[in-house]
């Protein structure tokens, strides 16, 4: 971060966020709060919640939260400091220079002229394509359907048949040969010099997730060979890490995205009101672009070639999304041949209906791997079950992995237990078949750490956000609620039969930490009181007086709750004696933490009016995380000295009979 934090905070202090959020959002007041429609998720009843008190926001329905910073953020797709100028410019707050070196700032300027090459280039094109130069290009794309208003959105262009016209025109704009070159419009050789590399194509300009044109892909009008032409990588093109109108989709509605193989799928698709569609460039599917999709959603549904091209690269991106922490399904196109010539054919009801039938990635694996066995053959069907069985390994969460197994024995014919005595047996023999005790103990599952990807353990999920705060019974370990249901409610209208509605457990990981087979349910209650402790510090101050001589930042588990615990204690100690939730929030640099903040200190803590209660309830509290932090120090075996074990002894021991004053 190149703002030291008084400016952050400074910022965050003259900042309303109600103000802001309400630029974008309908905001309704209820009580002190205000409540509007989630902008991050789908949802018809309004769960996202605007907290002046705490200067945040949070939404119960998708986990989204934080500052006014993680807002814009969030919204405008924009890095913290983007966020933050923006806000200042607002409260006009005038920000120090910030401390770029000479060689980022050159990379910089770099950068931005090579996006002023591209967006030059575009506009070339675009304009060309409305000439009469460009009636080629503007046959093509009406023969193809493409209406005036889709062409403009996607900015489609045309290049025709001069060699150096646009060259010419971008030297004249003032751009050197040099950054012509290395934007890749124009190419070099002996013979021609520079000139340009699209001729005789309609060009799709590509744009990154903010709309800034960083490349071009190029198609003949006709059947001549290679059909697409696509702009080499460049500082600011990189084909694996950027989707095909990813800029558009993420403004979408609908709770999930649909990956398909070609820009004219994309468009038309768009077009047909379908605007949660994008595509990768040219390439196979990355696991770059896998994480940029984790941005924008959970979900992503293939709309791929039905042919065997078509399936094998499904096959090989359901793994890539798996990998990425992403649910995925399958959209059947049969008997058409991609999306773009579904629609054309069979129009945008059918469309819908096969979205809304997209089969779950793991059943479509499981389809396509039986059509290599022959089921009326004992021997070939026992080898498919093994296969089933051997799959159905690599589900690493219990719950999940049973109702695959479920799932899996009936739609093949095979006896539920026989499946998971195989999937057991296989489970044991390549080392990962935990039983529930030991995962409960915590024994680590190294087979499986290296597959559980960062993606997976980064969103608090829901299933760990009581909206209330249940006073009493929360010392035994049990979530409060029925956290699984809430959840399953969360997620939004999917495919119920595809999609297991234990899904979700197991998922929510702490953030600051990767628990290998997903954390246990104490771990979550343990979370979850963290939480509570947190919010309630910072809501009424005059708590922390009371507990902070039994409890340290370092008590708390996980590294992101240590760190907010650490930044509430600072700021509990600084002159002001109350924590302020914004500026903890703004602390941490990434939007994911961000989030993860605002969750942290975002429990209600409604419900308890006596103050014996609340002492009571303060005091459970408190000894639970204590306890639970003896009970890591004992067995981390020897990290802390005698003396600090004996000194937590004795605060467990004092916290046992200590009464709080509230
Ligand atoms: P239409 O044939 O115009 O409908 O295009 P499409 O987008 O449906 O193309 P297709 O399904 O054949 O290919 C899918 C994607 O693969 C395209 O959008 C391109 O990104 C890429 N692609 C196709 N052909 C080529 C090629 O010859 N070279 C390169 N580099 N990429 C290609
Ligand atoms: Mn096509």
């Amino acid at each position: 971060m190149y703002y030291p934090q008084e400016i952050v905070d400074e910022v965050l202090a003259n900042t309303d966020i109600v103000d802001v959020v309400s630029a974008h959002v309908h905001l309704k007041k209820r009580g002190k709060d205000y409540l509007g429609l989630c902008p991050f998720h789908n949802e018809k009843t309004p769960s996202f919640n605007v907290i002046p008190a705490k200067n945040m926001f949070y939404c119960f329905g998708c986990g989204a939260g934080g500052s006014a910073i993680t807002f814009l953020m969030k919204y405008n797709n924009c890095t913290f400091t983007e966020a933050l100028k923006e806000l200042a410019d607002r409260a006009q707050i005038t920000l120090p220079a910030p401390n770029y070196s000479e060689e980022t700032k050159k990379r910089e300027k770099h950068r931005q002229d090579l996006l002023a090459v591209n967006k030059e280039a575009a506009t070339y094109y675009y304009k060309l394509l409305r000439t009469r130069k460009g009636m080629r290009g503007m046959k093509y794309f009406t023969d193809r359907a493409l209406s005036p208003e889709t062409m403009k959105m996607f900015g489609l262009g045309f290049a025709d048949g001069a060699r150096s016209d646009l060259t010419e025109h971008l030297r004249k704009a003032g751009f050197s040969d040099e950054l012509i070159l290395e934007s890749d419009v124009a190419v070099f050789n002996e013979k021609q010099g520079l000139h340009d590399r699209f001729f005789n194509r309609v060009m799709f300009p590509i744009q990154d997730v903010r709309g800034r044109v960083i490349g071009f892909g190029g198609r003949v009008l006709g059947d001549a060979k290679p059909k697409y032409i696509n702009s080499s990588d460049t500082m600011i093109f990189d084909k694996g890490r950027n989707l095909y109108a990813l800029n558009l989709a993420r403004r979408t509605k609908a709770d999930h995205l649909i990956l398909c193989e070609g820009y004219m799928d994309v468009i038309a698709m768009h077009q047909a009101g379908f605007n949660q569609a994008v595509a990768s460039l040219g390439t196979a599917f990355t696991p770059g672009q896998a994480a940029l999709l984790r941005r924008y959603t959970k979900r992503v549904l293939l709309a791929y070639d039905s042919d065997g091209a078509g399936v094998r690269a499904a096959l090989r991106n359901i793994g890539i999304l798996r990998n990425g922490g992403l649910e995925s399904s399958v959209i059947d196109l049969r008997p058409h041949k991609d999306p773009d010539e579904f629609i054309k054919a069979e129009g945008k009801e059918a469309f819908q209906a096969r979205i809304d039938n997209a089969e779950n990635s793991f059943f479509y694996e499981l389809r396509m791997l039986s059509q290599s066995y022959r089921m009326d053959d004992p021997a070939s069907r026992t080898a498919f079950h093994r296969e089933v069985a051997r799959k159905l390994c690599t589900f690493t969460d219990e719950i999940e992995r049973e109702n695959y197994i479920a799932a899996s024995a009936e739609k093949y014919f095979i006896k539920t237990d026989s499946l998971r005595r195989l999937v057991a047996q296989y489970g044991n023999a390549a080392g990962y078949g935990q039983t529930a005790g030991e995962a409960r103990r915590g024994r680590p599952n190294t087979q499986n750490a290296s597959k559980v990807s960062p993606d997976r353990s980064r969103k608090l999920a829901a299933d760990r956000r009581p909206d209330r705060f249940v006073p009493s019974g929360t010392s035994d370990g049990s979530l409060p609620g029925d956290t699984v249901g809430k959840a399953a409610a969360a997620g939004g209208q999917r495919n119920a039969a595809a999609v297991p509605a234990d899904e979700k457990a197991g998922r929510g990981a702490d953030p600051g930490r990767r628990a290998p087979a997903g954390p246990t349910r104490a771990q979550k209650a343990l979370w979850e009181k963290q939480c509570l402790l947190l919010t309630w510090i910072v809501d009424d101050p005059a708590v922390f007086a009371q507990l902070s001589r039994y409890l340290e930042p370092q008590d708390f588990d996980g590294a992101v709750y240590q760190r907010a615990a650490g930044l509430v204690w600072e700021q509990m100690g600084s002159g002001s004696g109350t924590a302020n939730a914004a500026s903890v929030i703004s602390a941490f640099e990434t939007e994911e933490e961000q989030e993860s903040a605002a969750s942290i200190l975002n429990m209600h803590l409604e419900g308890i009016e006596d103050a014996d209660d609340r002492a009571k309830t303060l005091r459970e509290l408190v000894y639970f995380i204590k306890q639970a932090s003896l009970e890591r120090m004992t067995q981390n075996g020897g990290r802390q000295s005698l003396q600090e074990l004996l000194s937590a002894k004795q605060k467990l021991q004092a916290l046992r009979t200590v009464r709080f004053q509230l």
